[in-house]
């Protein structure tokens, strides 16, 4: 079976409606059908999208100069392997991974290299990072209106309906203050994920790299239709039921509400800067001096690796990375200077 006639059988068995956020659950992530659990090229020039890591080495090579300090490593969400290949050099190299067909293509690249584990393991020591996996997680859909706040769902023939918004989705719904009518996403599952990693993580840092906002400019005024987003063969669209299962689905990140659910498991902010200031804080300009400068060949595709991650234009000010830990004790590199460009 495949995703469309699949979802469509279960908005049918739960009487003709069912949660965005169980929709993109069933499009991304389901087994068998979902993108992520799917054959497809997804990374890189030829597939879908293209993250840091798939840019070339330069990326995990100055995330590297933060990350040494670290016994341990896990990666969450780890794609084709192309961070994991730069970081994985001896130190215990964990990666937590929900598609088996993922898994399989890590497995493939990296060997023994890596260990992959099925769930975070508990009292972890170390450094967790995650770089564009909470942004491919299924986000609720909240339409606040004048009749009230309702939650947008979806119907038989992949139609949007709007049903009152109830229970936690409410709650959280009535904490943002937005002029109305108005159309955004509230990640609960994100917010989840993030309690829960807070929680195992014993002692050290949890790295989030994704583009996204604080809630102030995440539910701004002028952002009145939310940030979904639907990459094909690099093609970006707003149409969600364009293609279920063979297209990726994504919205920003809500950082102020990760910040919020990392404190609420006894976690605390460590730092929060764009990827630019980070990225420069560890000593990117460093690692670019390394390059052959007098080779063209060899330098070219190294400064354009660089402009991609650090023009404000490209991924530079979009993008933001959070840490949050517990029992660190000296600051972290990537936060030392200068984060006027970004608050919580
Ligand atoms: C957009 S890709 C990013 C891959 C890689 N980190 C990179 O930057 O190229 C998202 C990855 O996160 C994985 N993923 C999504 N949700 C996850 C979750 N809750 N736990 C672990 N992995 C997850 C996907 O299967 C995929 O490997």
């Amino acid at each position: 079976m495949q995703a469309p006639a699949r979802i469509e059988r279960e908005i049918a068995a739960a009487g003709g409606w069912i949660s965005f956020a169980r929709y993109m659950q069933l499009a991304l992530h389901e087994p068998g059908v979902g993108y992520y659990a799917s054959g497809a090229r997804k990374f890189g020039r030829g597939g879908d999208f293209v993250t840091a890591p798939e840019l070339g080495s330069l990326f995990g090579r100055t995330l590297a100069r933060e990350l040494g300090r670290f016994e341990r490593l896990l990666e969450i969400g780890a794609g084709s392997g192309a961070l994991a290949d730069v970081l994985a050099d001896g130190r215990e190299y964990l990666i937590l991974e929900t598609s088996a067909e993922l898994r399989s293509r890590q497995h493939r690249r990296l060997g023994n290299r890596v260990r992959h584990v099925e769930h975070l393991p508990a009292g972890f020591r170390g450094a967790v990072i995650a770089n564009e996996v909470v942004d491919a997680m299924p986000v609720h859909l909240v339409h606040w209106t004048e009749r009230g706040i309702l939650e947008r769902g979806v119907g038989p023939g992949l139609t949007w309906a709007d049903r009152p918004a109830a229970g936690e989705l409410m709650a959280a719904a009535e904490q943002i203050q937005v002029p109305v009518p108005y159309l955004s996403e509230i990640a609960l599952a994100a917010r989840a994920w993030m309690r829960t990693v807070a929680q195992t993580v014993e002692e050290g840092a949890i790295f989030i790299i994704d583009y996204g906002f604080p809630r102030r400019e995440y539910y701004h005024p002028q952002r009145a239709t939310g940030t979904l987003m639907c990459h094909y063969r690099h093609q970006a669209h707003a149409d969600p039921f364009a293609r279920p299962g063979t297209e990726d689905i994504t919205a920003h990140v809500d950082f102020s509400a990760l910040a919020e659910a990392a404190h609420d498991a006894g976690a605390e902010v460590l730092g929060y800067a764009t990827q630019a200031q980070f990225l420069v804080n560890c000593g990117i300009t460093e690692v670019l001096a390394e390059a052959n400068v007098e080779n063209a060949l060899h330098y070219a595709p190294i400064a354009a690796e660089a402009q991609k991650l650090l023009s404000p234009a490209e991924m530079g000010e979009l993008f933001k990375v959070l840490a949050v830990g517990k029992g660190t004790t000296s600051p972290l590199a990537g936060f030392t200077r200068g984060n006027r460009r970004a608050s919580l």
